[in-house]
């Protein structure tokens, strides 16, 4: 029996990826930067299953089913092409984030997927080829694949979109969880009704393009408060563009807007800390790492507060990994 487990870990973007160039091969219209973080694992089992007529995935224990079934073989059939395979696969996931909550659960289940289905079916790839993999899935989960903070390239074609790590100051993470319904709106969905139907969406991509040029050079300054500012106004711009479309979608909850305020407050006060948020309603804020559990403390006034750092990139995962230390 051929199996294979890995481990992923959601990233969050400082610049944010919305919008595709290319729906087949998940190709962004700009560039985007993210820190992947140290909580919220998913860990996913591949078993190659020759008798089986098809795939199987289950999520936390329950079987999948309809669409989000469709997305794991849609992806395996991608994985088999490149393995010249045709076997299907038993996939067994478990998450550790609310799921569909805006906490970039799709990044770390498609980065955990390709590296467990990559070493199932024996591919054998390397870092950039098994993030250029993982964007496959989900586009954001192409940064899931490296630690710490990683740049996506929007690239122009399949090989030349991937993400890589980048040299950033060392920062801590709270994540304000205020909802962790299912969002109403899939990603997927936004993004096409974005590019569709808001009139700002030009000006969000050239906008993009020059909030990570900036955020590159921020990072390679170590200049935490420069990377703070680009990320919140960044952030604000994305809710922004989205909220411009037809029908209107809105992923803040009044609740979100409230940390949002609180953070700029603490701020005055000398927490120093800037929030983000991703397609849903809840907040993540950067912040120094001497200043992270103040702001921590101080937000969970909003919700339940939690302080992440930088995480390890995608990798495969055994039994005796789960009995160390976390
Ligand atoms: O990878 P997807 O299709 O779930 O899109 C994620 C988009 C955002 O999380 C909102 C932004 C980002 O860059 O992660």
């Amino acid at each position: 029996m051929t199996t294979a487990t890995a481990r992923a870990f959601p990233n969050i973007a400082l610049v944010k990826y919305w919008g595709k160039r290319d729906e087949e091969l998940i190709l962004p219209v700009a560039g985007s930067l993210s820190l992947t973080l140290d909580a919220f694992p998913t860990t996913t089992t591949v078993t190659l299953t020759p008798d089986a007529q098809a795939d199987s995935f289950s999520l936390g224990g329950d079987v999948a089913t309809g669409e989000t079934a469709l997305r794991v073989t849609r992806f395996l059939d991608h994985v088999r092409a490149l393995a010249g395979a045709d076997v299907p696969a038993q996939v067994v996931s478990t998450n550790e984030a609310p799921t569909g909550a805006g906490l970039a659960s799709s990044a770390a289940g498609f980065a955990a997927l390709a590296t467990a289905a990559s070493d199932a079916y024996g591919l054998g790839l390397e870092a950039n080829a098994l993030s250029r993999l993982a964007r496959r899935g989900s586009g954001s989960a192409a940064r899931s694949i490296v630690p710490g903070v990683a740049i996506w390239h929007a690239g122009h074609d399949d090989s030349t979109s991937f993400a890589e790590p980048v040299d950033a100051p060392d920062m801590r993470m709270v994540i304000v969880t205020v909802d962790t319904a299912q969002k109403a709106v899939s990603s997927r969905e936004a993004m096409r009704r974005t590019a569709a139907t808001s009139p700002f969406y030009p000006a969000w991509i050239t906008s993009t393009e020059q909030s990570l040029a900036d955020m590159v050079d921020a990072c390679a300054a170590g200049d935490f408060t420069r990377i703070g500012e680009i990320t919140e106004s960044h952030a604000l711009r994305m809710h922004a563009v989205i909220q411009a479309c037809e029908p209107p979608i809105r992923y803040l909850a009044p609740a979100s807007v409230a940390v949002f305020d609180a953070v700029a407050s603490l701020r005055e006060q000398g927490i120093e800390g800037y929030a983000t948020a991703d397609a849903g309603p809840n907040v993540a804020v950067i912040v120094r790492p001497e200043h992270g559990e103040a702001l921590r403390e101080e937000l969970s006034a909003f919700g339940s507060a939690r302080l992440v750092g930088p995480g390890p990139g995608a990798a495969p995962f055994t039994a005796a990994d789960s009995e160390a230390p976390a």
